[in-house]
């Protein structure tokens, strides 16, 4: 695996207004970017910047209960982490490597938030972390 920069961490959030005040008025996060929809995750998206250019968080809320997300969040209520991202330099190439290891690959290959192509990996073959595996950004 040619392993890239920690992305972001995904977290599931209940109420994205509610977190985003957290993470700006608790963690003193300045840099937030304006919620988007991305309907075909069935998820609304806040990526919020830590300080010089490092790992960002990913808050993460259900548009609807039968989404993903609404499925972990019936799970845990509260919230809390649901993925880790790495960056790739060529996502192809660490699709084909992943599944020359026998890990199971969740769907296509698509555009992640981030407008580059991303996949992730199952937990149950990534010691119970689910994983997102995004191509570095040019
Ligand atoms: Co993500």
């Amino acid at each position: 695996m040619n392993l890239g920069r920690l992305n972001h961490v995904g977290l599931a959030v209940p109420d994205l207004d509610a977190a985003r005040a957290f993470w700006r008025e608790t963690m003193g996060a300045t840099e937030l970017c304006e919620p988007f929809d991305m309907p075909e995750q069935g998820v609304r998206v806040c990526f919020v910047d830590t300080p010089n250019g490092g790992t960002q968080v990913e808050l993460l809320a259900p548009l609807s209960g039968d989404s993903p997300i609404g499925g972990f969040l019936s799970k845990n209520p509260a919230g809390g982490q649901h993925h880790l991202c790495f960056e790739v330099p060529d996502i192809a190439a660490a699709r084909s490597e992943f599944d020359g290891m026998g890990k199971r690959i969740l769907g296509p290959t698509r555009i992640g938030a981030h407008g580059t192509p991303i996949f992730f990996v199952h937990p149950k073959d990534m010691g119970g972390i689910l994983t997102e595996i995004m191509e570095t950004p040019r």
